[in-house]
């Protein structure tokens, strides 16, 4: 069966198609950065309105990329949510009319669910029951996947997502947007030496997570090396510290506090990761979401598990970041099972 993915929850307006659940026919990811970068993070407006100009041109160019034409799709998946209402009703629009228009199956993904599966895109030797690690801008979730429609929560934070940490963190070094990048590329080959953040709910028996005290302590710590006086109050309860950003000479503080800020979080996420798969005896732990792009938790995460007899499996970069096909993937085992929805559904900005 051809699925075509369609996924506008944030900043990025993509689309895919995918053959079997299994084979990328094409992947167009069309990222609206540029445009959020000069404000430090992503304004809703502008991302709808963005999304509004690209997704006819990212779905043609997904269909073209892949030879197929609309008429020979068995169905269509497209993100319901969670994510920003405004975006996610653009991506529900189009994939509505296409629907209607064709007259085949339209399925409403649940975004994270669509992180979960990306993986079935690169492997064929996933089972279920796995134990899976979602870690992106707005969420950081494990799931128990016991089947295709059995997913259940068995942890997540209390406070901020992972990726928000570090797009946090990276917009108080004034290292701009997104965070994550910029701080792997700060950390590289950086010894924090003696600091060392703190590791929130590390109790034994927790799969949830904190790190809003993590982005305190760094703030303090920031204020240490810089001085209060280059901190200036920014809206919200967040500060924006001017140092010379990458490129120019960066202050050796910014590489020790992106070091042991990475440090904390790897550490967080896989002893909780590997800890959730030990519990629920999953030989594999399925990592995904945008911070899963980040090496030194690739790297920290598998060489753990190797220990502790588990598999850490990280989907490739492209398919771990935002995009289509995982969509697609989604959808795909959704229509295998009969499973679609009326026309009637709405965005769901939080699920
Ligand atoms: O999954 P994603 O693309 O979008 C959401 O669904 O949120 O995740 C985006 C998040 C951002 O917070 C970004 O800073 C983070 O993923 N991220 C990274 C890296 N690349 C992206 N975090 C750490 N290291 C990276 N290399
Ligand atoms: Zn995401």
């Amino acid at each position: 069966m051809l699925v075509l993915g369609i996924e506008t929850s944030c900043d990025e307006t993509a689309a895919a198609v995918i053959e079997d659940g299994r084979r990328i026919l094409s992947d167009v990811v069309l990222s609206q950065i540029d445009v959020h970068k000069e404000y430090g993070g992503v304004v809703p407006e502008l991302a709808s309105r963005k999304h509004v100009e690209a997704i006819s041109f990212v779905i043609r160019e997904a269909l073209s990329g892949a030879g197929v034409e609309p008429e020979q799709l068995g169905g269509i998946g497209v993100t319901r949510g969670p994510g920003l209402i405004g975006s996610l009703l653009v991506g529900i629009s189009a994939a509505k009319g296409m629907a209607l228009a064709l007259g085949k199956p339209l399925c409403g993904v649940n975004h994270l669910h669509g992180h979960l599966f990306a993986v079935f895109l690169e492997r064929d030797d996933i089972h279920f029951p796995f134990v899976g690690l979602v870690v992106s801008g707005g969420h950081t979730s494990l799931y128990h996947v016991e089947s295709p429609m059995e997913i259940q929560l068995i942890g997540r934070t209390r406070d901020d997502a992972a990726g928000e940490a570090f797009d946090k963190v990276a917009k108080l070094l004034g290292l701009g947007y997104p965070g994550g990048v910029v701080i792997e590329r700060h950390a590289k080959g950086v010894d924090p030496g003696d600091l060392r953040f703190p590791r929130a709910l590390m109790e034994k028996d927790s799969l949830d997570f904190s790190f809003s005290g993590l982005k305190t302590a760094v703030l303090r710590q920031a204020e240490e090396f810089f001085g209060r006086s280059r901190l200036n109050d920014a809206p919200g309860s967040f500060h924006a510290l001017s140092i010379p950003s990458a490129g120019e000479c960066v202050h050796e503080g910014v590489k020790l506090i992106s070091a042991a800020f990475q440090d904390a979080v790897t550490d967080v996420l896989t002893t909780k990761g590997l800890r959730a798969a030990e519990m629920h005896k999953s030989e594999k732990l399925i990592v995904c979401g945008g911070v899963a792009a980040n090496t030194a938790l690739r790297e920290r995460m598998i060489e753990e598990g190797l220990r502790k007899g588990i598999e850490a499996v990280f989907p490739a970069i492209s398919l771990c970041t935002d995009n289509g096909a995982m969509i697609a993937a989604r959808a795909e085992h959704l229509l295998s099972a009969g499973l679609s929805d009326d026309l009637n559904f709405s965005a769901k900005s939080r699920w």
